[in-house]
């Protein structure tokens, strides 16, 4: 059972002026598939605040898996994917490739998420978009695929060779 840590960038729901429901869609997708919520935070799109909410759950091994959701778009604010490449040791592209692919072939706009990932210590963190249909289906897509590469992670597994 991995441990997961849902990661909420959203001034408007820091501010209350928003209700945060794609923090509930990853809950939903992560439990049904035996993953542990150990934590929902909710922030304003604030860089420093961004890497050091990243850094203190990966450097205090809270978590398995952090999925982030929001700032990953063109808006001014938006510099989730900027915080998350600053504080990983090791990108891991193939996943935003992955979710980006997928995703055009839903909707173009998709082009439009500049959404990273990587690993710091033994967490894997994933930025998805902001809005619910675009985490559900982000989500939705690459769930199977990631308890391979967390085990390897996390040490309960040591390649690929079956
Ligand atoms: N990905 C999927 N699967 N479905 C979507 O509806 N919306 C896109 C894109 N990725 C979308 C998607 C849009 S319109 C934007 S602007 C970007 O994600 C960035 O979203 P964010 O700023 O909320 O992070």
């Amino acid at each position: 059972m991995f441990r997961t840590a849902i990661v909420c960038m959203s001034d408007k729901g820091a501010r209350g002026e928003r209700e945060d429901l794609s923090t509930k869609v990853i809950e939903k997708i992560v439990t049904e598939k035996g993953y542990k919520v150990v934590k929902k935070i909710l922030i304003p799109d604030e860089y420093e605040l961004i890497k050091e909410t990243l850094k203190n759950i990966c450097d205090n091994n809270e978590a398995d898996l952090i999925l982030t959701t929001g700032g990953t778009g063109f808006a001014k604010r938006d510099v989730t994917p900027e915080a998350t490449l600053e504080i990983v040791d090791k990108i891991v592209p193939g996943i935003p490739e992955a979710i980006r692919a997928y995703s055009m072939s839903i909707t173009k706009r998709a082009m439009l998420s500049r959404a990273a990932a990587g690993i710091r210590k033994s967490t894997l963190i994933i930025n998805m978009p902001g809005s619910p249909k675009a985490v559900d289906e982000s989500l939705s897509f690459i769930i199977d695929s990631l308890s391979h590469g967390l085990e390897i992670l996390v040490g309960s597994a040591s390649d690929c060779t079956r």
